[in-house]
């Protein structure tokens, strides 16, 4: 079938056969389908959907496209966390350590910042020095040295996903369930990892706006592991406000290392400990999610898991020094303070407004080729559910001028509601799949 009939059968809703699939996705890995023809596939799956069995053959196709690490030799389970993509998710900072710290290789590659959500890569290149672009046989001595390493997509570990998801990001199509599915598994699956811990997001700062798509999210990938011969554990978790306080990458390494240090926002510490657990237990280093607590509340208490993240930055080529003088992490000397306008209870801090107000003071990108900045960024001062004075101090804006500021607060106009009676907290942790 040529390109126009494949896109075409799946405008009209018709299944595509394995072999049709698998043929479209090394064409297009290839540069033999262009990317407005790839754009055109994504809307027509994105209205129509795919059946198991064409999920299945984009997963193997996206999942082939390149190299599949065989991480064989390592010793113990290894065994990787991955998130949806939320605002304010600086979690992986003090996940990968802290387990690693317990006995668990963690072989992990991330993602830059998406859309208005952040990206572990960028966040971590705030470190001055450190180097996410690393050759697979260097990402495999790492993690059996250290026990862990993070590093960014390269072109030769699922270069399929690599290119479409770009494409996804400027066509609308990010927001689509088999889309996100193969695009996940298929890179995790490349990892060469036993087990996943998936962080499925819902809610306002989230690709999966209702629980209930997050939970359809969560059940496909975790089919699509078992189909696989992997063991995956997917956690539902809200994003409908900032996690933690900061937004922006060297700001949000800051808080990570406070984490890392048995401190940080009660938010960041709950949900490293509850992923961490999981990871844990699937790694055979906990009998029960009870006892993996115990163990990741250990790890950032004791300064274990510290002491892996030093080891990783150092490895990496990131200036060690910077993670207890973070003077030395780059940061901006111009900060605007947002007011609240009126007394009452904070009912809600829209995370999608806070991570696009990050995104126009340059913390994220606009367009693919565009430069992050990595010392901008803002800190939430307030929770939802907070009683709140007039003129109290909402969020601290770190910003380099006009012209970021004036875009920045523009998004920070609707960001936050206040009510006038008060308001329930909503919880962190939705459903549990396995
Ligand atoms: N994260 C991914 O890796 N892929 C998606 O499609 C969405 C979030």
């Amino acid at each position: 079938m040529r390109a126009y009939d494949i896109i075409m059968a799946k405008r009209e809703g018709r299944e595509l056969s394995a072999k049709t699939i698998k043929k479209f996705i090394a064409d297009y890995t290839h540069g033999e389908v262009a990317d407005y023809q790839m754009s055109a596939f994504a809307m027509a799956v994105f209205f129509r959907g795919m059946n198991s069995a064409e999920l299945a053959a984009l997963v193997d196709a996206m999942l082939y496209s390149g190299e599949v690490l065989d991480l064989s030799a390592i010793e113990g389970i290894k065994v990787d966390k991955h998130s949806t993509g939320g605002v304010g998710d600086k979690i992986s900072l003090p996940l990968a350590p802290a387990v690693a710290a317990c006995g668990v290789p963690v072989p992990m590659i991330a993602g830059r910042g998406l859309g208005h959500t952040g990206g572990t890569i960028d966040k971590l290149e705030s470190i001055p020095g450190f180097n996410t672009s690393i050759s697979s046989a260097d990402f495999q001595r790492q993690v059996a040295a250290i026990g862990a390493c993070i590093m960014g997509q390269t072109t030769s570990i699922a270069p399929a996903d690599k290119k479409f998801y770009a494409l996804r990001d400027v066509t609308a199509t990010v927001d689509c369930i088999p889309l996100i599915s193969a695009s996940i598994m298929s890179k995790k699956l490349a990892e060469g990892i036993d087990a996943l811990v998936l962080d499925v997001k819902f809610g306002d700062g989230a690709f999966m706006k209702t629980a209930a798509q997050a939970r359809e999210l969560a059940e496909t990938m975790v089919g699509i592991g078992q189909r696989m011969g992997k063991e995956v554990v997917a956690r539902l978790t809200n994003m409908n406000q900032p996690l933690g306080r900061m937004v922006g990458n060297a700001l949000e390494v800051k808080e990570s290392i406070e984490t890392l240090k048995g401190a940080g926002p009660s938010d960041i510490r709950a949900l490293t400990v509850e992923l961490g657990a999981e990871m844990l237990v699937l790694g055979q280093q906990a009998t029960d999610v009870d006892s993996g607590r115990s163990k990741i509340e250990n790890a950032l208490d004791d300064g274990s898991a510290f002491s892996v993240f030093e080891k990783m930055v150092e490895a990496q080529g990131g200036d060690v020094k910077s993670l207890s003088d973070l003077a030395l992490l780059p940061h901006v000397e111009s900060v605007y303070t947002v007011e609240a306008s009126q007394a009452g209870h904070i009912s809600g801090l829209h995370a999608e407004s806070f991570g696009k107000a990050a995104l126009s003071l340059g913390a994220g990108r606009v367009r693919s080729a565009d430069l992050v900045d990595p010392a901008v960024g803002l800190e939430v001062l307030v929770e939802v559910g907070d009683p709140i004075e007039k003129g109290q101090p909402i969020c601290r804006v770190y910003h380099r001028g006009e012209k970021g500021l004036e875009a920045c607060l523009q998004q920070l106009n609707d960001a936050v509601n206040v009510s006038h009676s008060p308001v329930v907290k909503e919880e962190l942790f939705g459903q549990r799949i396995a």
